[in-house]
């Protein structure tokens, strides 16, 4: 059990310190923390300071600050996104992933190069890039004949630590069709009889890396597809409409982008030709 120290169970969050960490929170990772997030940030960052050897919430940023090796603020920015997600999210974008974007890809790439490559952008805790992978295996006549990547990026090494272990609790694959847990999970048995691990064949398809989507990228290929999905709900208008350029900088002509159903590219200038909702083509 976790003794508290008593001076620190009636923690204040003020008006000037909430101000500096939404500051600090947007200028690194551009998400835009509104007044209503307030008790978040309370809650969160109050654990942390409880738990470790911090006074209040000027203490622990000022910590945060000073701290060369950037660890602090890797775990501050970690407390605070928002990583709800689930297999085969948004249903329907798998749908016109399988029926449109993958057979015409798969047309439009000449038979000695079979390359294509997919960028997960805010994988969270993996379940979009091996959904994304799943599809490809269910699609691709004969995988091992093509090259194929999925690069799952996202800010938080928490989450990213659980995504790459592939092991899930059996709640987790409730979207998934059963023919599918059958073909491509294992079931966990002795005391990971409640978990579930994804094969092999869908995890080599998958690279994790971490990447904060306000920072320069520096992708070696350009993509085919990007997933970029339920992140930009997160930005202000700024900091959506300069990532979306940068976004489309990195596809190929005629490549495609999928953004959340409840994101949307209105409002934003950009050179992006709408496709249908939510899905945006270079
Ligand atoms: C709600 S999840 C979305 C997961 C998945 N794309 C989906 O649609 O189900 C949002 C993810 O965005 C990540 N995120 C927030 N700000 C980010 C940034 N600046 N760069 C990269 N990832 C970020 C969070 O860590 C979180 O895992």
């Amino acid at each position: 059990m976790q003794i508290q120290n008593p001076l620190k169970s009636s923690l204040e969050l003020t008006d000037r310190e909430f101000e500096k960490i939404s500051r600090l929170v947007y200028d690194q990772c551009g998400i835009h923390l509104t007044d209503g997030k307030r008790e978040l940030v309370k809650a969160r960052l109050g654990k942390r300071i409880r738990n470790g050897p911090f006074h209040s919430f000027q203490d622990y940023y000022q910590y945060v600050l000073k701290d060369d090796s950037g660890q602090e603020l890797i775990q501050l920015l970690d407390s605070i996104t928002t990583n709800f997600t689930f297999f085969f999210r948004e249903q329907k974008h798998f749908d016109f992933l399988q029926t449109e974007i993958l057979p015409e890809l798969m047309r439009r790439e000449p038979s000695n190069k079979r390359r294509l490559r997919f960028w997960s952008a805010a994988c969270s805790t993996g379940e979009e890039p091996y959904s994304i992978a799943m599809s490809l295996l269910e699609i691709i006549d004969r995988p091992s004949l093509w090259d194929l990547l999925i690069l799952a990026t996202d800010l938080s090494t928490k989450v990213l630590k659980l995504a790459e272990s592939g092991i899930y609790p059996k709640e987790r694959i409730q979207s998934v069709p059963p023919l599918l847990i059958k073909k491509y999970f294992l079931r966990g048995e002795g005391r990971w009889k409640d978990y579930v691990k994804m094969k092999e064949e869908v995890r080599k398809l998958v690279q994790f890396k971490r990447l904060n989507l306000m920072e320069p990228f520096d992708h070696r290929e350009p993509f085919d597809c990007i997933f970029c999905r339920n992140v930009m709900i997160y930005f202000d208008k700024k900091a959506q409409q300069t990532l979306v350029h940068r976004l489309y900088e990195c596809l190929r002509k005629g490549g495609f982008l999928l953004i959340g159903h409840s994101e949307s590219l209105t409002g934003i200038e950009h050179p992006f030709q709408y496709v249908r909702p939510a899905v945006y083509r270079k």
